[in-house]
């Protein structure tokens, strides 16, 4: 009896020999020869990372068996709803820089060792990432984010963070600037003479108007929030849906927009100008060949570009000074970052680095329960393509406790709800209040300056 027990157990134990050899044989940390682009793109293939995050994902052969197929499916589609890892991994070929979002990602996903996705690797059990391969994807991640995103303002301890501060200023030809202004503030871009940028975006109030919906010509009433213009620059595109490239070709929209600014065309806009002698001998002076829709809307984008908000207190305790913030308000942030916020809302403006799909884990819009507007479709409106369905460009958080109502709907009145929600409906995640307290301190230190002094809302008498 004792004999057996002995079998057994030696057994046992040469068959756990055997398996971990086998393990370590199948899982080989890539050898340090490599380039480290290289390694990367061999944990993450052996991850299976493009099997599940791809528009075409790579499926395995017993994905056309029955039970297994039909759980394999789910996750891919679940999984493509979280991030496409394609574009990331061409990049990674290329020696390209991998876009900021889908590097916070990666780096999330195995610093909280969520991926690859456990029934994954239950099959594929060679495909578990290893301490060693963690190590490598979270230096690679590290000297990454230096090489491409880190813009050299943040200390030395935080040029690692998602999160970097605000320049003070990006080069700029002051000519221009100074036509833009005029322009931005200029009724004659709407068909009435009524409204001007400044109208829905004024620089007093935070650059929005704290309405639901931005009332245009003639009372009429848009169907999507007016975001602010501070910062605008940091978008990689311009617009809830992204169909404007630049600020410039953004600048074209609203005078021409029947529920905005209403004008018929930029000759008619144009025809007013003209009658102004002091501004057109302004313009030719900086554009030579005059007024016209291409430069009317760069005037107006290179002053966009000085609508920086930089030094919040987020910003100076991220250069080092760390009395900037409180012990609450840094909880926040460590909030921020644990939770998947800093993922989607990266960068220095917070966002604006990517679509992303509003109701990630829970379905947003039914909870609403109202009407579906063509701006409730947010990107699929521009491309069509199924997964773009909901998919809105993040909006950048910096000075986001002077621009309420929040969401592309305008429904949260106030930051506590958009928080809560946002958890909820991207996360799964249901808040505790005191969590809820150091996200709302944590949002008072994104208010920057403007022209040197912090940026205030008059509408809001703060
Ligand atoms: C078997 C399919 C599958 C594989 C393989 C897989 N994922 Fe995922 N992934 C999912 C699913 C499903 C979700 C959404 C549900 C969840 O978060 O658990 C997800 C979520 C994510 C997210 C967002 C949320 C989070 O948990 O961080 C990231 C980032 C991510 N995966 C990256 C990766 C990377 C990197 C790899 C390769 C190392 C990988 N995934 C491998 C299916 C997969
Ligand atoms: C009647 C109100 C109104 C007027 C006037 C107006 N806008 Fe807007 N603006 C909006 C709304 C609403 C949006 C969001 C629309 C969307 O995303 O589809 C927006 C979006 C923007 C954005 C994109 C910001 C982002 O984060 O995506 C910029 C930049 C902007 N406007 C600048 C301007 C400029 C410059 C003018 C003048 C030429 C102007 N706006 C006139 C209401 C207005
Ligand atoms: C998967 C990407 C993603 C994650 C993760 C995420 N957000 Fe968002 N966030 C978005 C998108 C997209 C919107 C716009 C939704 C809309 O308007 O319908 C948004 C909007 C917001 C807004 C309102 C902004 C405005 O101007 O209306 C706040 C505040 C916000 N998020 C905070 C957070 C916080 C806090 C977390 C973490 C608990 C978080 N987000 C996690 C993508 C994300």
């Amino acid at each position: 009896m004792k004999r057996l027990v002995y079998i057994l157990a030696g057994l046992i134990i040469v068959a756990s020999f055997l398996i971990l050899l086998i393990f370590r044989l199948l899982n080989r940390v890539p050898s340090e020869e490599y380039a480290e682009n290289l390694r990367v793109q061999m944990i993450l293939d052996k991850g299976g990372c493009l099997v599940c995050h791809n528009m075409e994902p790579e499926f395995p052969f017993y994905s056309n068996f029955p039970v297994i197929g039909k759980m394999v499916r789910e996750d891919a589609a679940e999984a493509l709803v979280q991030i496409d890892l394609n574009e990331a991994m061409t990049a990674l070929k290329a020696n390209q820089p991998v876009g900021e979002v889908a590097l916070a990602k990666i780096e999330k996903s195995i610093l909280d060792r969520t991926m690859p996705l456990f029934n994954y690797y239950m099959i594929h059990w060679a495909s578990f990432t290893t301490e060693a391969e963690r190590e490598i994807i979270l230096n690679w991640a590290r000297n990454h984010r230096l090489a491409h995103y880190s813009n050299g303002l943040a200390a030395d301890e935080f040029l690692n963070e998602a999160v970097q501060p605000v320049e003070d200023y990006i080069p700029v030809d002051q000519a221009k600037v100074a036509l833009g202004d005029l322009l931005y503030h200029d009724t004659r871009l709407s068909l009435d003479n009524t409204l001007s940028c400044a109208s829905c975006h004024d620089l007093e109030t935070a650059g929005v108007d704290n309405e639901v919906f931005s009332p245009g010509v003639g009372g009429q009433i848009g169907t999507i929030n007016s975001p602010t213009v501070f910062n605008s620059v940091y978008n990689f595109v311009q617009f809830w849906d992204g169909r404007a490239p630049t600020l410039a070709t953004q600048a074209a929209q609203p005078p021409l927009n029947p529920v905005e600014m209403a004008s018929i065309s930029f000759e008619q806009i144009i025809d007013k100008l003209k009658q102004d002698k002091e501004l057109s001998r302004q313009f030719h002076k900086v554009y030579p060949e005059g007024y016209s829709e291409a430069t009317i809307t760069d005037a107006i984008a290179e002053f966009e570009k000085t609508l920086l908000t930089p030094n919040s207190r987020l910003d100076r305790y991220l250069k080092g000074e760390a009395s900037a913030m409180s012990e609450l308000e840094l909880k926040g942030y460590a909030l921020f970052k644990d939770y998947e916020c800093a993922t989607c809302h990266v960068g220095v403006y917070m966002g604006g680095q990517s679509y992303e799909k509003m109701g990630m884990a829970r379905d947003y819009f039914a909870d609403r329960n109202t009407e579906l507007s063509l701006d409730d479709m947010g990107r699929f409106k521009e491309t069509g393509i199924e997964r773009d369905r909901h998919r809105f460009k993040v909006p950048g958080l910096r000075n986001i406790a002077l621009t309420e109502p929040y969401f592309h709907d305008g429904t949260r009145k106030n930051l506590r709800d958009a928080t809560a929600d946002m958890a909820l409906y991207q996360l799964d995640i249901s808040l505790e209040e005191e969590e809820l307290d150091a996200f709302e301190a944590f949002y008072e230190t994104l208010t920057g300056e403007y022209q040197g002094k912090l940026l205030m809302n008059k509408n809001l008498n703060r």
